[in-house]
């Protein structure tokens, strides 16, 4: 039974009887849809080592940006406190992201310290891999269980274009290598692809990831912020991807592992692993969507397409104790309708929103 229950700041929140998440009194903390929060992606710095064109085009991240700056960044005990909020609200997942998160200094002091919440199932971090040959050890020893890494090509001159670096693949295989050697697994690598720009590489990635063992998904490219040139032209629809990897390895689809999961998974029938396609332009997955975003200075995004965030680092260091805390982002996320997605899918987006480096994948 859903009900509403009038909280200690006066903001009404919807509650719903559940056992299994040990949420508000008990209950279980729902959006306005039905969803509840159990995927926190923790953006830890809005800076990046490359320049992939349709993340951080160099035009407008070049040296006149306004990056933030280390003063802004949530504090590690900030962020700690914050998510341990979090997770008594349903959180068990996390996922640490950027910008590049291994630029974040001490990092793995981080890693330790959220390796030691109570509640949480699965901490993950999204990378360009570029600095883990140096890190992959410590953040293991530290308590990171496995790392996602993005790589778009496989192929040099293609790799360059898009990442907009002097770099060569090499750089980002060493990375995965290095993840691989230190136990992050599973290890996943993640392809946006581009029609036109490196959508020929999806057969190379993929007999990659198979003779390296490591799970490969190709990621729709979307229409995430508004600098990075995005045309529908440009997206390889998964259908159009389903039919050319079948081409090549048969393939079945596997069900879901847990609801609200973004990838849709394929089994390779030679029993050589998996691979996955995120489609979120032409299969919005919305509906289930259990995910909330946390920018580095402690914006609150409920959207990968929202135009802004709730401040809850002004709430923090306005002194506000765990349970005012608390009765805030319980207040922001029964609030919540996004579905962004699904509404492109029906018409269209418009208006501003958040840049991807900024909140992260
Ligand atoms: P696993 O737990 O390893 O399966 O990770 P995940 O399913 O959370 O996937 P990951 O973080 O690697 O996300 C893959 C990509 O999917 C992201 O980088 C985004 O590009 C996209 N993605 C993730 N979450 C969302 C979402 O809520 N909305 C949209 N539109 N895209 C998303
Ligand atoms: N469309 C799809 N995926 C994107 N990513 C970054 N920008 C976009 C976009 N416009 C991916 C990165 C990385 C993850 C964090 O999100 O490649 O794998
Ligand atoms: Fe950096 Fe990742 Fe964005 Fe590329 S996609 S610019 S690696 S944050
Ligand atoms: Fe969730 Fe927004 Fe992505 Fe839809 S578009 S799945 S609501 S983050």
């Amino acid at each position: 039974m859903a009900g509403y229950r009038r909280t200690e700041r006066g903001a009404e929140v919807m509650m719903r009887d559940h056992v299994e998440v040990d949420g508000v009194d008990g209950q279980r903390l729902t959006d306005r849809l039905g969803r509840p929060v159990e995927d926190l992606r923790v953006s830890l710095t809005d800076r990046c080592n490359l320049r992939c064109r349709y993340c951080m085009p160099r035009e407008i991240f070049g040296p006149d940006h306004a990056f933030l700056e280390r003063e802004e960044l949530l504090s590690f005990e900030e962020l700690t406190r914050v998510l341990r909020v979090f997770v008594d609200l349903g959180v068990s997942k996390l996922r640490l992201t950027g910008g590049e998160p291994l630029l974040r200094r001490d990092l793995p002091d981080l890693i330790a310290m959220l390796a030691a919440l109570d509640g949480v199932d699965d901490i993950a971090l999204t990378t360009n891999g570029i600095l883990l040959p140096r890190l992959a050890p410590e953040l293991k020893e530290a308590g990171l269980e496995r790392i996602t890494v993005s790589l778009d090509a496989l192929d040099d001159e293609t790799f360059r274009a898009v990442a907009d670096t002097p770099l060569s693949v090499q750089a980002v295989l060493a990375g995965v290598d290095a993840a691989l050697a230190a136990g992050l697994t599973p290890v996943k690598v993640n392809a946006v692809l581009q029609r036109g720009v490196n959508d020929d590489q999806a057969e190379a990635l993929a007999g990659w990831a198979r003779d390296t063992g490591v799970t490969l998904r190709f990621i729709e490219f979307m229409d995430v912020g508004t600098t990075n040139g995005w045309v529908r032209d440009k997206v390889v629809p998964a259908a159009e991807l389903v039919e050319r990897i079948k081409a090549r390895w048969p393939i079945e689809p596997v069900a879901p592992g847990r609801t609200g999961e973004v990838a849709e998974r394929y089994r390779y029938l030679d029993g050589v692993g998996e691979v996955g396609i995120v489609a979120s332009v032409t299969r919005p997955f919305c509906r289930t969507c259990n995910r909330a975003r946390l920018s580095a200075i402690g914006e609150l995004y409920t959207c990968l397409f929202a135009a802004s965030g709730h401040d809850l680092r002004a709430v923090v260091r306005d002194g506000a104790d765990d349970a005012a805390l608390r009765d805030t982002i319980a207040a922001i996320w029964s609030a919540r309708t996004d579905r962004a997605s699904e509404l492109r899918a029906e018409g269209g987006l418009s208006g501003p929103r958040v840049e991807m480096s900024y909140i992260g994948g």
